[in-house]
């Protein structure tokens, strides 16, 4: 699969859930727009989507319907109020929360004319390590993972580091460390996790950015904002942004991946 030449496609995931994906999909997909993008974001976890909540969307439409043949792909996309293109994933339908890969594959592939006109598609990957996770992996120009600094998280970073390498798509892996005490301890991390994947895989992962431990995340998700739109002073929100130039410095690779479906 080949999206259009001008659209970098981020997956997001983790292993690990629970460690800030949504709030990071959702706030650097704001910053970008932010800064003049054009930006889509979808809701790549179709068992318990909740991307339209930190946006306070409401969605009538979701992924299920495009999937059913009842909705095209373009009728489902909401446009937020920070100027995002959200494509909302469906919550609590079993069947999808295991998409086989080659529905992922058939999934993106729906993606292909809409891409054309876009910066950015960020994918808010699942939890876990199934092979609908990593087909969206493997789609994804670059990807990030989420890391916080406890055990399980770590651990489960690693797998999904380990599974990518196996399946050839280690390549613009990069780690986004959330949570942290501040920059000091990001960079620590980091470089905790890149001497094992050098160790053990013989490969060195990069940082993008990093995102402090920050009141202001958990009150923005209950007021259903971004936290980069409403307390755009936070020190979460200062992370965002810097995160957004970061990405926008990435430079694109001349060849687009190929998702193996
Ligand atoms: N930098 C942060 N500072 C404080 N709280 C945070 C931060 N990042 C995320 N959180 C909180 O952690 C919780 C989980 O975040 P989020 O939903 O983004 O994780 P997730 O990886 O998408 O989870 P899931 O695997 O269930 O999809 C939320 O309550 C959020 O407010
Ligand atoms: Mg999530």
């Amino acid at each position: 699969m080949q999206l259009g030449s001008r659209v970098r496609v981020i997956g997001i995931a983790s292993g690990k859930g629970g460690v800030g994906k949504t709030t990071i999909a959702v706030n650097l997909a704001t910053a970008l727009a932010e800064s003049g993008k054009t930006v889509m974001l979808l809701d790549g976890d179709l068992g318990l989507a909740n991307a339209q909540l930190a946006f306070g969307c409401q969605v009538k439409y979701n992924f299920s319907h495009v999937l059913a043949g009842v909705k095209t792909l373009e009728e489902i996309i909401i446009t937020t109020s920070s100027g995002v293109q959200l494509v909302p994933g469906a919550s609590g339908l079993q069947e999808l929360a295991s998409l086989t890969s080659l529905q992922a594959g058939i999934m993106l592939q729906g993606f292909e004319s809409l891409a054309a006109k876009l910066d950015y598609l960020i994918i808010d990957i699942a939890a876990g390590i199934s092979d609908s996770v990593i087909t969206f992996l493997q789609a994804c120009d670059y990807r990030f993972i989420i890391c916080k600094d406890d055990p399980s998280s770590y651990a489960d970073a690693y797998a999904t580091v380990k599974v990518l390498n196996k399946n050839a798509a280690s390549d613009n892996l990069y780690l986004l460390t959330n949570e942290v005490s501040d920059e000091a301890h990001a960079l620590r991390l980091h470089s905790s996790f890149n001497n094992v994947t050098n160790r053990f895989l013989e490969f060195s992962i990069g940082m993008i950015g990093h995102v402090v431990k920050d009141e202001s995340v958990p009150l923005a998700w209950k007021k259903a904002q971004p936290v980069v739109q409403l307390y755009p002073s936070s020190a979460a929100a200062s992370n965002f942004r810097q995160l957004a130039k970061n990405v926008d410095a990435l430079i694109k690779p001349t060849v687009n991946l190929t998702a193996h479906t």
